[in-house]
C-alpha cells in the first residue's frame, strides 16, 4: 500500500464533488489524501460545499484545510467518499472499521445519495474476512459479556488496545472488538444479523449497502474503476 497509490484514489474521489454538494468525508490515510485534494479544489475554484466528517479526526483536517463541516441530520448527503479495509470484488461489499471509525462512517453513509469508495489493489479481496479481522463495536457496559455472545457465533473477539495497553475508545465512547474467527464471510447478511441482535452490540464493520463505485489507484498514478 503506496502513498502515491492512495493518492490516485483520493484525487479521483475529489474530481466527483460538485458546488453546492454535501459531501460525506471518511476516515483514513487515503481519504486523507481525498480531503486535501478536495481543498485545492475549495480553495482554486471557489467550490462552496459542506463536509460531513466520519471522524473527529476527518473534522480536524477538514476545518484545518478550510472546509466547512457539519452533521448529516439536516439533509440528504449528496455524495459519501469513504476508504475500506476490504473490498469484496465481485459485491463490492466491504470490511470497515480497522481505524475504529465504523458506526460514524456507517451513520454518514447510510445518509448518502451515492457512496464511493477509494482504495488501492491491497484491498481487494474474492471473499470478505480474507484479512482475517472483523472489527464490532460495543458499548463499554457490558462489553465482557458482549464478547462472550459473539464467541459463541465463532468470531474469537478480542477487545482493541492502544499503545498503553488500555482500551481503544472510538469518538462514541464505546470499545471495539477485532473478531478473528469468523473467517471467510459468505453470509455477511446473516452475520451482521446475529451480530447485531447482540444488545451490546452498536455496529458491525459489514457495509453491505450499495456502492456507487470503487475508485483503486495505482503507484503510476492511474486509477481502476470498479462499479
Ligand atoms: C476507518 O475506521 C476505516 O473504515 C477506514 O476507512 C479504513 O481503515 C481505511 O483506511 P486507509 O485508507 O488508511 O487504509
Amino acid at each position: 500500500m503506496t502513498e502515491p497509490a492512495k493518492r490516485a484514489a483520493g484525487r479521483a474521489a475529489a474530481t466527483l464533488v460538485q458546488d453546492g454538494m454535501l459531501v460525506g468525508l471518511g476516515s483514513g490515510s487515503t481519504m486523507r489524501h481525498a480531503i486535501t485534494a478536495l481543498a485545492h479544489r475549495v480553495h482554486s475554484e471557489g467550490l462552496r460545499i459542506v463536509g460531513i466528517p466520519t471522524s473527529t479526526e476527518t473534522e480536524a483536517l477538514a476545518l484545518t484545510h478550510g472546509i466547512t463541516v457539519a452533521e448529516p441530520d439536516a439533509t440528504p448527503v449528496d455524495l459519501v467518499m469513504d476508504g475500506a479495509d476490504e473490498i469484496e470484488t465481485g459485491t463490492l461489499r466491504l470490511v470497515k472499521g480497522f481505524g475504529g471509525a465504523l458506526l460514524r462512517e456507517k451513520i454518514v453513509a447510510q445518509s448518502g445519495r451515492r457512496f464511493v469508495v477509494v482504495a488501492d489493489a491491497s484491498k481487494l479481496v474474492a471473499r470478505l474476512g480474507q484479512r482475517g479481522r472483523l472489527p464490532v463495536e460495543v458499548d463499554r457496559f457490558g462489553q465482557a459479556a458482549s464478547a462472550r455472545r459473539i464467541a459463541e457465533l465463532g468470531g474469537a473477539p478480542a477487545l482493541r488496545c492502544d499503545a498503553d495497553g488500555t482500551p481503544f475508545e472510538t469518538d462514541g465512547g464505546h470499545f471495539i472488538l477485532d473478531c478473528m474467527g469468523f473467517g471467510l464471510i459468505r453470509d455477511p447478511f446473516t452475520l451482521d444479523r446475529q451480530l447485531r441482535a447482540i444488545a451490546g452490540v452498536i455496529e458491525t464493520g459489514l457495509f453491505l449497502l450499495p456502492v456507487e463505485q470503487v475508485l483503486i489507484g495505482t503507484d503510476d498514478g492511474t486509477v481502476r474503476v470498479l462499479a
